[in-house]
């Protein structure tokens, strides 16, 4: 008799958490829900960590670190037209199972980036590369190239910028078309900027430091002439103060201007670290702030902040809420 309740009880508990699960997966979002579990048109958890989007012929396109439970799998990429619901498009670059490549199995790929090149009319991706079996002594930054934005992207090389550790980084393509690698550098004790090549394969020698605090997880914006950078301390996996510096030059000088978070947690970024800055298309000063809230247990399971910008006597504020939509910005 028992048993025969523990069963019913148990098959109650079983249905109700299916029923929680899929209420919990909404076939077409409206809404962005910062922290909550985000799932692709598949139904999948969305697998795009340390990422950066890409804007492309109307569509957006946003890569990311593809993570087991520690692992590093490559790079997924996925397509969006409205930035809420976003279907799985593949394996952008995938690791080599060659055990004698620099992108074989063991070794990590972090924060990919992707911009496009339209003299050579290639997709071109950069990211974050650890050399198999030596994790995080290599610090060199990887390209990989693809005529097709979703891949799949063949692995180029990699380097250290004018022989630079290049650990976090990300890319900005500026209004001329020039486009810049900002890396964390000398054990990341120093963030630099450098000019890419007109390819975008390569870095140029026009590599200079930025500043020295000991910052990492740059994303950048530009409002105005103005340059916006936001960056994370450096502590592993765990959250920490963001920093906000403006420049009237990518080369700065850049001036810190404190933090730009605000709400529950913004003292730790929300619980999360900075991995890039995203312009909305069709809406005038419109930027969302893309974040990571890592879960070092299992990092495939780590959870996006996306916030809104807003700004207060045209400094940038990143305020918290649990939900937002793109109607924030009226224009
Ligand atoms: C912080 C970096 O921002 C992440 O991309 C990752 O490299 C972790 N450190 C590893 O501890």
């Amino acid at each position: 008799m028992f048993l025969r309740f523990l069963t019913v009880v148990s098959v109650f508990c079983l249905t109700g958490s299916l029923a929680t699960q899929a209420q919990n997966k909404p076939q077409h979002q409206t809404e962005f829900k910062p922290g909550a579990v985000w799932y692709d048109d598949k139904d999948e958890v969305i697998n795009a960590h340390g990422g950066g989007l890409l804007y492309d012929k109307g569509t957006y396109y946003w890569f990311g670190e593809r993570r087991g439970k520690s692992a590093s799998e490559g790079v997924n990429v996925y397509s969006s037209k409205d930035l809420y619901n976003w279907k799985m498009e593949g394996l952008a670059l995938a690791k080599s199972t060659d055990t004698t490549s620099e992108i074989a199995t063991h070794g990590l790929m972090e924060r990919p980036k992707v911009i496009y090149n339209p003299r050579t009319k290639q997709y071109v991706m950069w990211f974050h590369l650890e050399l198999p079996g030596q994790g995080y002594k290599a610090a060199r930054a990887g390209v990989a190239v693809s005529k097709n934005v979703t891949g799949p992207y063949a692995y180029v090389k990699s380097f250290r910028p004018n022989g630079h550790m290049s650990r976090d980084m990300t890319l900005y393509v500026d209004d001329d078309g020039s486009a810049y690698e900002i890396y964390a550098a000398r054990e990341n004790y120093d963030l630099r900027i450098v000019k890419l090549t007109d390819d975008y394969l390569s870095a140029t020698t026009q590599d200079t430091l930025l500043f020295s605090n000991h910052r990492e997880a740059p994303a950048v914006f530009k409002k105005d002439g103005k340059y916006f950078l936001i960056t994370s301390g450096c502590t592993g996996w765990a959250a920490n103060r963001a920093s906000l510096h403006v420049a009237n030059s990518l080369f700065g000088p850049w001036q810190p201007v404190g933090d730009p978070m605000k709400g529950p947690m913004a003292d730790i970024t929300f619980d999360g670290q900075s991995t890039y800055i995203q312009p909305v298309q069709g809406k005038k000063n419109a930027f969302i702030f893309i974040a990571d809230r890592w879960n070092p247990k299992d990092l495939k399971d780590s959870r996006y902040l996306w916030l809104p910008i807003s700004f207060i006597a045209n400094q940038p504020v990143v305020q918290w809420t649990d939900a937002w939509t793109l109607d924030t910005w009226k224009n």
